[in-house]
C-alpha cells in the first residue's frame, strides 16, 4: 500500500491510470485496489461500501467527477454530462453530508472553468480533488491534536464502526484522536465494537489498530452495557456521517445505544468530525435522511446465510444521537462544547471571517 506519510496511508489514490480505491469489502482478508474507469464504477464502489466513511466518500466523489468528465464520449455536452455524473454519485448514500459537500464544491469549480473547454475543466477539477484529499488528511491531524487534549493517562476508550485512515483521506477522525492520544501515553486500550451488520469495527478498525500497534480488544456491539457497568470504559470517541446545526449526530447504527449507556454511567461521549460533516442546512437530527440498506446484508455474513432464507429484516445504516448525550464535538477547528447550536454557529462564523 502506498504510504501518504510515515504513519498513515490513504484508501484512495490517483495514479497514471486514474482513480484507484482500496476495496474495503475485501479487508482484512485481501488488499485489492479497484480501478475506476467510469463514474458508474465510482458510484458502485460508494454504494457497495468499497469506499466508505463520510470524509472518504467526499474525497472519492470529488475524484469521481473527474472520472465522469474524462470518460465522456467525444462531442457530448459538458454541462449535461457533469449534471448526470453529479446525480449518479449523489444518489449513492443519502446520510453522509460530505457527499453533497463535494458535489457542490465540484459544481463551483466546473462553473468557474467550463468556458475554457473540456481539458481545462478536467484539469481544474483534478487539481481541486487533490486539494480536497490533502486537506482532509490535514483536518484529521488537527482533529487528532485537539481531541488528545481531552484524554488522560492510560484511558480505556470505546469506539464504534471505523473512522480511521480507511474512512477518510488518511489518518482518521475518531481513530485519529485515538492515535494521537496513544502517542502521548493517553490510551492504554481500545474497545472495538464489531459493528453489525457489515463489521466495520471487526474487519477494519481492528486491522488499522494492528498496523498502528495500539492495544485493542474486539467486543460484540451488545457488550457496551457490561463494559460500562464494570467500569471498564473511560471515554467514548466515534465519528459522524452528518451533524445537524444543533449538534444532533447521525452515525453508524448502534451509536445511539452507546451514547445512552455512556450517559447512564457518566462516561464522556465525544463525536470527532471535520466541519465539512456539520450541515448547517439541517436544523435537527430528525431532518437527517437515514439510509436503509438491502435486507440481505442482515441475512448473510460473508458467504454464510445466518437466518431463514427470506427472513424479513430492517437494515437501518445509521441512527441519530441527540445533542444532550454528547459531551463535545472534536473538529478540525477546535473542540466544540454544548450548547452546540451556539458553538457550531460560532465555529462557522470564525471560518467565514477568515
Ligand atoms: O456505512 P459506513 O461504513 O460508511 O459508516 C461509516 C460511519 O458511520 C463512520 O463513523 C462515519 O462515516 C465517520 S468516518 C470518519
Amino acid at each position: 500500500m502506498r504510504a501518504m506519510t510515515e504513519e498513515t496511508f490513504s484508501p484512495i489514490r490517483w495514479t497514471d491510470k486514474g482513480l484507484e480505491l482500496l476495496d474495503q469489502t475485501r479487508l482484512p482478508r485481501e488488499e485489492t485496489w479497484l480501478h475506476c474507469r467510469q463514474p458508474e464504477d465510482v458510484a458502485e464502489a460508494i454504494y457497495r461500501l468499497s469506499v466508505r466513511g463520510a470524509p472518504a466518500i467526499g474525497v472519492a466523489t470529488a475524484y469521481g467527477l473527474v472520472v465522469g468528465l474524462q470518460s465522456m464520449a467525444e462531442g457530448s455536452d459538458l454541462h449535461r454530462r457533469f449534471t448526470e455524473v453529479s446525480e449518479l454519485l449523489g444518489a449513492t448514500r443519502p446520510t453522509a453530508v460530505n457527499l453533497r459537500w463535494a458535489l457542490e464544491g465540484g459544481r463551483k469549480i466546473f462553473d468557474d472553468n467550463v468556458d475554457a473547454g473540456g481539458d481545462a475543466v478536467i484539469a481544474a477539477l483534478l487539481e481541486w480533488a487533490k486539494r480536497v484529499h490533502a486537506a482532509d488528511i490535514q483536518s484529521c491531524r488537527q482533529i487528532g491534536a485537539f481531541g488528545a487534549e481531552l484524554f488522560s493517562a492510560d484511558d480505556r476508550v470505546l469506539t464504534h464502526c471505523n473512522t480511521g485512515a480507511l474512512a477518510t483521506g488518511g489518518y482518521g477522525t475518531a481513530l485519529g484522536v485515538i492515535t494521537a492520544s496513544h502517542e502521548q501515553g493517553k490510551v492504554s486500550q481500545v474497545w472495538v465494537d464489531e459493528t453489525r451488520p457489515l463489521l466495520q469495527g471487526a474487519r477494519l478498525t481492528s486491522w488499522e489498530l494492528e498496523r498502528l500497534g495500539i492495544p485493542y480488544k474486539l467486543v460484540t456491539d451488545s457488550s457496551v452495557g457490561t463494559l460500562m457497568s464494570r467500569g471498564l470504559v473511560d471515554r467514548v470517541v466515534l465519528g459522524a456521517d452528518r451533524i445537524a446545526a444543533n449538534g444532533d449526530t447521525a452515525n453508524k447504527i448502534g451509536t445511539y445505544t452507546v451514547a445512552v449507556v455512556a450517559n447512564r454511567h457518566n462516561v464522556p461521549f465525544y463525536v470527532a468530525a471535520p466541519l465539512s460533516t456539520i450541515d448547517q442546512r439541517t436544523p435537527t437530527g430528525s431532518d437527517i435522511p437515514i439510509e436503509e440498506r438491502d435486507e440481505e446484508e442482515l441475512r448473510r455474513v460473508f458467504e454464510a446465510t445466518i437466518s431463514p432464507e427470506n427472513a424479513p429484516a430492517a437494515n437501518f445504516a445509521f441512527d441519530v444521537t441527540p445533542n444532550e448525550l454528547i459531551a463535545a464535538i472534536i473538529t478540525d477547528v477546535g473542540v466544540l462544547e454544548p450548547p452546540f447550536t451556539e458553538s457550531i454557529a460560532e465555529a462557522f462564523r470564525k471560518i467565514e471571517a477568515g
